[in-house]
């Protein structure tokens, strides 16, 4: 059973009745990873503060004039950087939310990056020398890339267009994996993984190309992966909206991480949940059965 309630600081939370008195501040609250924190926070029993800047809790990364309110009286915080951990206003905010944080008393700091970014390197820096309680996530590709964002539209017609070369193998991660492996981290009474980087895989390495197959048959339409040359991708991702600013550094991102470097699994989310993470064909299956890709 959840309510809602109004602090003073005219936030509002949404509280589960369970008897876990751990508040925590979801950022991103509206998108693929935090949507999923929020609601596993929220069926653990933690009190969740759902943020970003249309949630619940008002909070604007570019703005810190909102971190105050969304903080204040938390115990710990999920840390989602829209758009990229690794562009270059990431490493600067991260680094002022996580000390004003520490300042309030808001120390388990949990911190969604990504695997083999080296672009994200200085976010997660500027996180550790905050002087908080912090784990990292380095997240693989998600799932949820094939069922939520700028390439939703594409996956439902019969052609993917992306910068991934044929052959090249992810080990693609389901979001509710990150979010449960995030909740039970923030959940750790002991600091348990606190100053621990999580490198968080999925059970297998798949193609684009495979990943799309098992969408065309769990949709049970016919379609097919074209891998477009990295210098050739700017003109996609200005057409998805992305602004001009962002593509060079999208375009040199892409450029070192679809190079193979992820091609490999880990066994922390299975460390952290004891079960293993789930595999692309159930998101696929439970996906097209929702009516994702109709
Ligand atoms: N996609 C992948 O496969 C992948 C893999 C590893 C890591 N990552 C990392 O995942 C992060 C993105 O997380 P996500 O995919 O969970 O989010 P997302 O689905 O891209 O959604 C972005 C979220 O951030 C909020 N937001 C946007 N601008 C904001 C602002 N200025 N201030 C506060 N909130 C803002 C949005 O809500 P509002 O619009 O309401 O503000 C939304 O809740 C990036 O750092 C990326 O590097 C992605």
């Amino acid at each position: 059973m959840t309510e809602t309630k109004n602090t003073t600081q005219q936030t509002q939370q949404t509280q589960n009745t369970a008897q876990d008195t751990t508040t925590v501040l979801v950022t991103g609250a509206t998108g693929r990873t935090g949507r999923r924190v929020a609601e596993a926070a929220g069926a653990a029993g933690l009190t969740v503060r759902a943020a970003s800047r249309s949630g619940a809790v008002r909070f604007d990364w570019a703005d810190p004039g909102t971190w105050d309110a969304a903080l204040r009286g938390a115990d710990g915080a999920y840390l989602a950087f829209p758009s990229d951990i690794g562009a270059p206003d990431a490493a600067p905010a991260v680094g002022a939310l996580a000390r004003r944080a520490v300042e309030l008393g808001v120390r388990r700091l949990v911190l969604l990056s990504a695997r083999g970014e080296d672009q994200a390197l200085p976010a997660e820096e500027a996180l550790r020398a905050s002087g908080a309680d912090w784990t990292v996530l380095r997240c693989a590709w998600f799932h949820q890339n094939f069922s939520e964002g700028p390439l939703l539209d594409q996956v439902r017609g019969p052609e993917l267009a992306f910068a991934a070369p044929d052959g090249l193998r992810e080990p693609f991660l389901d979001a509710r994996d990150i979010a449960e492996v995030a909740v039970r981290v923030l959940r750790e009474p002991t600091g348990r993984y606190a100053g621990e980087v999580l490198d968080l895989t999925g059970p297998e390495l798949l193609t684009w190309g495979e990943a799309l197959t098992a969408i065309a048959a769990a949709a049970g339409t016919p379609k097919r992966y074209v891998a477009v040359p990295v210098r050739d991708y700017g003109g996609a991702l200005l057409e998805f909206g992305v602004p001009q600013e962002e593509v060079g550094f999208l375009m040199e991102l892409f450029g070192t991480l679809l190079d193979g470097r992820n091609a490999s699994l880990t066994g922390d989310v299975e460390r952290v949940l004891g079960r293993a993470p789930r595999p692309f064909t159930s998101f696929a299956a439970e996906a097209a059965a929702a009516g994702t890709w109709k």
